[in-house]
Parts: structure tokens; sequence; C-alpha cells
């Protein structure tokens, strides 16, 4: 694997390749001295344009784990502030040896461009650009659902036949645009729920079913709920919901969630709106997968940077 921008360019068998690659890296998390020599000598580049703590610090936590060294770049304080395009900061941050490029950037797009364009030689890992995709967190999120279906059993296994519901702000999401891809690419079926005005006006291309009733799809008994944030943040001030509205019509509240089986999954990126799309019960119910999956994200990016960082990189 050369570079990877998107759960789109995923096939089946290469998906389940770095969920099994995972699985060994998890091993690596139980054990008592967690650090692989795998990357010693490498150089891993966060180059974050956008706020995060999970994701950023998972992959510093994963490079590390790998023995590999780590530049930590945020654009707040840096010369961005200044002007400095794109281009510039990643040769810069080239010329410092990067081996690894991880970047996460408001446009949609972004990560790609730096892949393609030849200004870099590294291999790119997409942490999540605007709206587009965000790769390592549908991983996470397959990974995580495999491992409550079928514990030590998951190697080998993709999510064939199992329903997933995607609730929420699905036009601003790029994890649910990941996760859609590779969910389905996994043999899952998945139904998007969300406010009309909160879905894409094209989806003939997303393998999803689309409604705009809660009550009616979690009637359905999906095995997996995945909550999606409301992301003010992209949302002009004229179209942001009503909280409260919000909330009744489309949040997991107390009353839904008691109505879900004991089996049913409940999922969410992070970081939460408690009280907006998820209240506190089912955050933090034994059927919620917030911290597994923020545990499991540790394991999913090392996979991906010991893929793209170890050996010979392919093409592909
Ligand atoms: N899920 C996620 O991407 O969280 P962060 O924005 O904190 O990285």
């Amino acid at each position: 694997m050369r570079h990877l921008l998107s759960t789109r360019e995923l096939d089946r068998e290469a998906a389940i390749a770095l969920l099994d690659v995972a699985e060994d890296m998890a091993a690596v998390q139980e054990r008592e001295v967690k650090k692989l020599p795998t990357l010693r000598g490498k150089t891993v580049v966060n180059l974050f344009f956008e706020d995060s703590t999970r994701t950023r610090i998972s992959f510093e936590a994963a490079a590390k784990r790998l023995s590999a060294d780590v530049i930590n770049f945020s654009a707040k304080g840096s010369s961005v502030s200044k002007g400095e395009s794109l281009k510039d900061t990643a040769q810069t941050l080239q010329a410092m040896g990067a081996d690894g490029v991880v970047i996460r950037h408001h446009a949609s797009g972004a990560p790609h461009t730096l892949a393609t364009s030849g200004w870099i030689d590294a291999g790119v890992v997409n942490a999540g650009d605007g709206t587009h995709e965000h790769p390592t967190q549908a991983l996470l999120d397959a990974f995580t659902i495999r491992s409550r279906l079928h514990g030590a059993a998951s190697r080998g296994r993709g999510l064939d036949g199992v329903r997933v519901l995607i609730v929420g702000d699905i036009l601003h999401s790029r994890v649910a645009r990941s996760n859609v891809w590779l969910l389905t690419t996994l043999g899952a079926e998945v139904e998007l729920v969300a406010p009309p005005t909160l879905v894409p006006v094209d989806m003939t291309a997303w393998p999803a079913r689309v409604g705009y009733d809660l009550d009616d799809a979690l009637a359905a008994r999906p095995d997996v709920v995945m909550m999606l944030r409301i992301q003010a943040e992209r949302m002009h001030a004229a179209f942001f919901p009503n909280s409260r509205e919000y909330a009744r019509t489309w949040g997991l509240d107390d009353a839904r969630f008691d109505r879900l089986p004991p089996t049913t999954m409940v999922m969410h990126p992070g970081p939460m709106n408690r009280g907006l799309e998820i209240a506190a019960r089912a955050a933090d119910s034994p059927q919620s997968t917030v911290r597994e999956q923020v545990a499991n994200g540790v394991s999913v990016r090392m996979a991906a940077l010991y893929l793209l960082l170890s050996g010979e990189r392919g093409e592909a």
C-alpha cells in the first residue's frame, strides 16, 4: 500500500488484510512491552490543519509503538498563519526527513493532492479531509464491529449481513462517507437516517438506503446504531437545527435507547454532543463502543502505518 486516502478505493481483500494486521497490533497492545521495532529509523509527520483529539493522539501513539520518530505539526501557531501554502509546508516537513505524512485538512481532496502532486515522496494517510473521507475512522469502526461480533474468531472475516444504521449529519460527515464505502465492501447493509436538510443532494452513487424516520429505522432492529456528531462548525448559522427539536426527532435519547435490544451496538466516532445526538445513558452504557473505538484506533493506525512504511511501498 503506497497511500491510504479513501475507503472507496479499498477492495474487500485489502480491507480484511488491514483489519487482520490490526488484530496483531491489538495483541501487541496487551503485552507488557507495547513497542515493536518495525519502523525504527522512520519519521512520521502528523500534519493537522484542523483540530483533533482522538485521531492525532492515536496516530502519535501508533507511530511511537512501532518505534518511529514523530513530528507533530499543527497549523495553529505555524507559518500557515502567515500564508504558507500546503505545498511549501509539506516540502519543509519532507526536508526534515518525513517517510509518512498523516494529514487532516479542511479541504476535501487535500490528502489526494499531497499524494499525487509529486511535491513529496512520503506515504500519505488521510486523517480526515473536509466532508470527504476519514478512512482510518471507518476502519476502526469496522474493526470494532467485527471484534464485538466475532471476538477471537474475527480474523479473515468481513461483516456479511450485518445491518448498520448511521444517523444524523450525513451532509457534513466524512465518517459516514468512509463507513458507507467500507462497511458495504465488507458485506454489511447500511441505512442512513437524517433530517432532509442534512442529506447530500445527490445520493445516487452511495450504496446505502436513505430514510427520514429514526423511530421506523430503529424498529427494524439494526445490529449497529452509529450516531454522528452535528458539525456546527461546517454549517451556516441559519441552517443549524434547533437543538431541542433535533434531540427530540433525531437524537438517541433515553426512550429510544430503552427500546433497543440489549445486543444492539451503539457507536459514535466522537467528539460527542451529549444531550444532542446522543444521551449520556446511551453513550455510557455497556452497549456503547465509544471507548473501544478509541482504543481500537491505535491498533488500526499501527496497521496502516506498518503497511505503508515497512518494506517496499507498492503502487496501489
Ligand atoms: N473521530 C475523530 O476524528 O475525532 P477527532 O476529531 O478528535 O480526531
